[in-house]
């Protein structure tokens, strides 16, 4: 079973191409997520989990999710993560969280996508993007012929960066970035929800017709790159630059 977690699509676009050369089930985290809901997950095919990365680890919500949830069947866990830049020491902490969960571990993929993270960096242009795509669907297609194979992913070694990064800097990262403070809303705005709707962890309401923040965000981009008339801001660092989601 692949399972994914995103904010503007680039973890669906990877598992939608390993559930298809896999013929295996899939299924969308964050539609859980928003609902409130673990899963309650049967397969007797490996499970294969999707999703980017976050401060050098995976989502942390994305970790609450897999460990409040219910698995039967097999006991191998692959994990595909798509990254920006990279995923530093990452591969530590899912090992970690397959021993609390009694998984064996069968591997970390590392997929460079593109960027999405407009309240700190910027998204590449439309050329750019399509390439990364190309690259990481046949990248996914790999990884799915390992799995396929029941073979283990190529081991990926971090040195002494990548555990800095995925280790203070990961817990700095959570307590002085992730935040919606910054979040704004222009006279754009056309009061159509859609921001509130695309909030998984229903963080956002429209009050007066305009969307209100209140304090629970993890900054997964979906509002302000899927809001459909360019009318939310991350303080000043977003204006003009281009919104990323991938349908
Ligand atoms: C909150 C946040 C933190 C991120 N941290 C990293 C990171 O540590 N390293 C990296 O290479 N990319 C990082 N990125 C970029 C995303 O991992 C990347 O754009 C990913 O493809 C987005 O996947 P999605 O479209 O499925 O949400 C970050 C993005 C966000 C929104």
């Amino acid at each position: 079973m692949v399972i994914y977690f995103t904010g503007t699509g680039n973890s669906r676009f990877l598992a939608r191409s390993l559930a298809a050369a896999l013929e295996d089930e899939l299924v969308s985290a964050p539609e859980l997520i928003k609902e409130g809901k673990a899963g309650d997950f049967k397969s007797e095919k490996p499970w294969a989990f999707v999703c980017p990365t976050y401060g050098w680890q995976i989502p942390r919500t994305f970790r609450r999710f897999i460990m409040d949830s219910h698995f039967s069947g097999s006991l191998q866990a692959y994990f595909i993560m798509n990254c920006g830049s990279g995923t530093g020491n990452a591969q530590k902490g899912i090992e970690e969280l397959c021993t609390a969960k009694g998984f064996e571990f069968k591997g970390m993929a590392e997929i460079k996508m593109p960027e999405n993270y407009i309240a700190v960096f910027s998204a590449p242009d439309e050329k750019t993007a399509e390439k990364l795509l190309r690259i990481g669907e046949k990248k996914a297609l790999k990884v799915a012929e390992l799995i396929m194979a029941g073979e283990n992913l190529p081991e990926k070694k971090s040195g002494a960066l990548g555990k800095f990064l995925s280790g203070p800097v990961n817990w700095g990262f959570y307590r002085f970035t992730i935040g919606d403070k910054k979040f704004r809303v222009t006279d754009k705005c056309i009061s159509c929800g859609k921001c509130a709707e695309n909030c998984m962890v229903n963080n956002i309401t429209i009050e007066n017709g305009r969307p209100v923040w209140h304090g629970s965000c993890i900054h997964c981009m979906a509002c302000i790159c899927r809001c459909p008339v360019q009318a939310i801001e991350y303080g000043k660092h977003s204006v003009g630059l281009r919104r990323y989601y991938l349908e």
